[in-house]
This record gives structure tokens, C-alpha cells and sequence, in this order.
């Protein structure tokens, strides 16, 4: 049986100021000792100041997005060895926003992704289908279509996390029913145990991600291939990720 630990990231996107570092104190004091990783992605302009709060307790940091190049002229973007630098384990890459707002394809995130594999960091791909691709049926082709794009070759399980996160589901507070959740990620261990073996397919941590709740969060992360979620809104306050930790 795989013993892959669980974990519970919160990526807080475009939200939080300087007050918002209280938040990190109060989730550590409430758990002190957490049964699974627990992740926050806090803006990058908060990144430093969470480290430093963040030293000596169980919450790692991350990065939101990344820059595929070490260093340059690239006005306002930030590099993996940045993120690094600052107190980040993990970055993002990906984000249904970042493909749609800022034209990400497949080739950019996995040039990310190796950027972020060079700086040491895990790689936090997200994959996941639009409402219209789901109506459509085409949910499982545009999953698989992601991940072969989006994953580089030479990925190892532990550097990397891929984040199933439906576009229709996040920040809606609508789900997939735990069947479809449950046949995507199939799906997604599947493809992957295809494409770099049994040993990558039963160690790599798949993440759902999409308008989970600390109501919901247990239900979904008993589902066999769910290793744990990727959190928006109900990350940024740590009364209410708590609820999401305690049940990862
Ligand atoms: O990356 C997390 C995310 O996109 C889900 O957001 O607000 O639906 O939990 P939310």
C-alpha cells in the first residue's frame, strides 16, 4: 500500500497585507502538531516575513507562480531561486488563472516547472477543465492533454504535486460529486503511472483543488487517489483552514 502523507496547501492569490501574518500565527497555535503537510502560498510580497514566522513550526511556504528563467531582464516577475531565497519549499505552476489571465500554455508551465525543479522547489502543477469542457465530455482529454504537457520528463515524485482543480469549481462553491473527483484522479495516477512508472505513480501526491470547505474536505479527502487539497478562499482565514488541515 502506498503511504503517501497528506497535505493541505492554501494559496491565498491576490489577497493579504501586512496584517494578514497573524493568520500564520494563529494556525500555528492552534496546531501545533499537524497529521499532515500543511502549505501556505501567500502573495510574494508577504513571502520573507512568513518565513521568519514561520521557523520552527510544522507550515512550509510556497510560491504562486514563477518566472522559468534564473534571472534577467523581466520587469515584475519573480524566479524559482527567488521564491527559494525568500523561505519557499513549493511554487505553484499553472493556476487555471495565470493560464487564462496571463495565456499560459502547456510548453510555459512546464518550463516552470523545470525552473522550479532546478531551484529545489516542489512543483505544484495545476491541471483541470473549464465548465464547457465538462458539458462537452472533454474533461479527461483535457486533463491528460494537460498533464503530458505541462510535466516535465525527467519529474520526480517527490519534487512534484500535481493540483486537479475543475476551472468551474473554484471560488464558485460548487464541486464535482466525490464519483467524478474520484474518476479524475484515478484517472490522472493512471496517466502518470503510464508515463513514468509504478514507483513515480504510487509515491506522486495529487491534490483537489475547487471550492473545498472544512464541511466538505473530509469527505473528498477520503477518496483513495486525493492525497489532500489545494485551497483558495477558505484558506485565508485560519479558522476556517483549520478545519480543512484537521480533516486532511
Ligand atoms: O488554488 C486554489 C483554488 O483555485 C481553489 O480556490 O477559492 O475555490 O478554494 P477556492
Amino acid at each position: 500500500m502506498p503511504t503517501r502523507r497528506k497535505m493541505a496547501a492554501g494559496n491565498w492569490k491576490m489577497n493579504g497585507l501586512a496584517e494578514a501574518l497573524s493568520e500564520l500565527d494563529t494556525l500555528d497555535a492552534t496546531l501545533p502538531r499537524p497529521r499532515c503537510d500543511v502549505l501556505l502560498c501567500p502573495p510574494a510580497t508577504l513571502l520573507s516575513s512568513m518565513a521568519a514566522l514561520a521557523k520552527g513550526t510544522a507550515i512550509k511556504l510556497g510560491g504562486q507562480d514563477c518566472h522559468w528563467q534564473e534571472k534577467g531582464a523581466h520587469t515584475g516577475d519573480i524566479s524559482a531561486e527567488m521564491l527559494a531565497d525568500a523561505g519557499a519549499v513549493a511554487v505553484i505552476v499553472g493556476h487555471s488563472e495565470r493560464r487564462a489571465d496571463h495565456g499560459e500554455d502547456d510548453a510555459t508551465v512546464r518550463a516552470k516547472a523545470e525552473a522550479a525543479h532546478r531551484a529545489g522547489l516542489t512543483a505544484i502543477i495545476c491541471v483541470g477543465e473549464t465548465g464547457d469542457d465538462r458539458d462537452a465530455g472533454r474533461t479527461l482529454d483535457v486533463v491528460g492533454a494537460q498533464l503530458d504537457g505541462s510535466i516535465p520528463d525527467n519529474a520526480d515524485a517527490a519534487g512534484t504535486i500535481i493540483a486537479y482543480e475543475p476551472v468551474w469549481a473554484i471560488g464558485t462553491g460548487r464541486t464535482p460529486t466525490l464519483g467524478d473527483i474520484e474518476e479524475v484522479h484515478r484517472f490522472i495516477r493512471a496517466r502518470l503511472t503510464d508515463r513514468f512508472g509504478d514507483a513515480f505513480g504510487d509515491a506522486v501526491r495529487l491534490l483537489y483543488g475547487g471550492s473545498v470547505k472544512a464541511g466538505n474536505a473530509a469527505e473528498i479527502f477520503e477518496i483513495a487517489d486525493v492525497d489532500g487539497g489545494l485551497v483558495g478562499g477558505a484558506s485565508l482565514k485560519a479558522s476556517d483552514f483549520k478545519g480543512i488541515v484537521d480533516a486532511a
